[in-house]
């Protein structure tokens, strides 16, 4: 809603887009360079002006002594599309969750969505565009859109579906915008609390040989097709599995990570119809307890708290051709002005990120990262 908080998100992403190359940060490293580079170019008076940096990119490289192409060509529009036009609208969401099992704190869920979209238009026209979301699902919240965007709704607006019958009631929310060649992220947006799509319990105890539950159900609303759907179950602070047994159900697809400090279980593409459930439980046997030295050389949060009971498993998912929040692009709104011949390919998926579930048994840990920094916020 504020194009200012929009410029200076874009400059935030433009500026992890080119630190991501780096690996580790020091304070000589050509990274660090670039990103100074960058930033003169994409707030030249410590003002965002055009920050996308694959835009900025050619300027950069000339900086570093390659060849300037030899068209001029505005900065902001680096080359003109010329063949079959093509429009892609993807939606891409990301669910993260905590989940206790103690009654007196309360599960997290936490969805973070994306719009990405790629234009390869020629005439490079307008583009308008419909963002709908069900009425029954809470609404989208810090929506912030890209510094293309030259107009969007503030808030959704309750499409009126009186005269068509088939149409389900929904909000609509409604985006104008210019768009650069190269895919970009149109918009974020978050929904908290969001509903946990797949709802699990994990119990844990023993010492060099333990036993663990696992039991998993699937939401009803929740399109039960996955792409992979596996729980990876970490030890740390146990030495190596030596063996496992007692597996049932017998049936489950369960192997030893390649660390061989962990279980990994593939429960596929399906979820039981009927019932919605998985369940496993197995026996675990460790060689020894890890040396002093091996302790101290793991020394992330979660080694640092994954002692005894203290213990998590993590699911990882993708679901293709569906959102968690509902969340679609219209295809019947979406409008080029001047209006040209395109193809249009639209996309959903949800996966997981830093999807957990804690020992009932255990201490917990709360959400575990917010961008991947891992935040010490104990729970008991
Ligand atoms: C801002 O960006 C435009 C292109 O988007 C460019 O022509 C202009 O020179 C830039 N302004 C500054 C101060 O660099
Ligand atoms: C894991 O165990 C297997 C079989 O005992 C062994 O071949 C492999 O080298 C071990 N991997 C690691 C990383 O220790
Ligand atoms: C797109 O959203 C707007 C509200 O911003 C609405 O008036 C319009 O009817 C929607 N278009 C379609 C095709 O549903």
């Amino acid at each position: 809603m504020i194009p200012s908080v929009a410029a200076a998100v874009s400059l935030l992403e433009g500026m992890m887009e080119v630190l991501s190359s780096a690996v580790k940060l020091e304070t000589s490293s050509p990274q660090l360079a670039e990103l100074y580079q960058y930033l003169c170019l994409a707030a030249p008076f410590g003002t965002p002006n055009e920050t996308n940096p694959s835009n900025l990119k050619f300027q950069i490289q000339f900086r570093k002594g390659l060849a300037m192409p030899k068209e001029k060509i505005p900065s902001w529009r680096p080359a003109v599309y010329k063949g079959s036009s093509k429009l892609n609208v993807r939606i891409k969401e990301e669910v993260r969750a905590v989940q206790y099992d103690k009654e007196d704190i309360e599960d997290i869920c936490q969805l973070y969505g994306s719009v990405l979209c790629k234009a390869e238009l020629e005439g490079h026209p307008d583009i308008v565009l419909n963002l709908t979301t069900p009425p029954d699902s809470s609404h989208l919240d810090h929506l912030t859109v890209h510094s293309c965007v030259q107009s969007s709704d503030a808030e959704p607006v309750l499409a009126d579906t009186t005269n068509r019958h088939t149409d389900t009631p929904h909000y609509s929310r409604s985006v104008r915008f210019s768009a650069p060649l190269e895919t970009f992220t149109l918009c974020h947006y978050q929904q908290s609390p969001a509903l946990i799509p797949i709802r699990g319990f994990y119990q844990m105890k023993g010492d060099r040989t333990i036993e663990l539950l696992v039991q998993l159900k699937l939401h009803e609303t929740i399109r039960n097709n996955f792409e992979y759907c596996e729980v990876v179950i970490p030890f740390f602070n146990r030495g190596t599995i030596e063996k496992i047994d007692n597996i049932s159900p017998t049936s489950v697809s369960l192997c030893i990570g390649p660390d061989n400090k962990s279980l990994v279980w593939n429960i596929g593409q399906k979820f039981p119809v009927k019932s919605l459930e998985v369940s496993l439980s197995v026996t675990v046997t460790f060689t020894e307890f890890p040396s002093e030295e091996e302790e101290e050389r793991d020394k992330t949060v979660d080694a640092k708290f994954c002692v005894e009971q203290n213990s998590y498993c993590e699911l990882n998912f993708k679901i293709s051709d569906f959102t968690l929040s509902g969340c679609q692009i219209d295809p019947r709104s979406i409008t080029l002005f001047p209006s040209i011949k395109y193809k249009l390919t639209l996309g959903r998926e949800l996966v997981s990120s830093g999807y957990r579930i804690w020992n009932s048994h255990g201490d917990a840990l709360g959400i575990p990262f917010i961008r991947n920094e891992p935040v010490e916020e104990i729970i008991n």
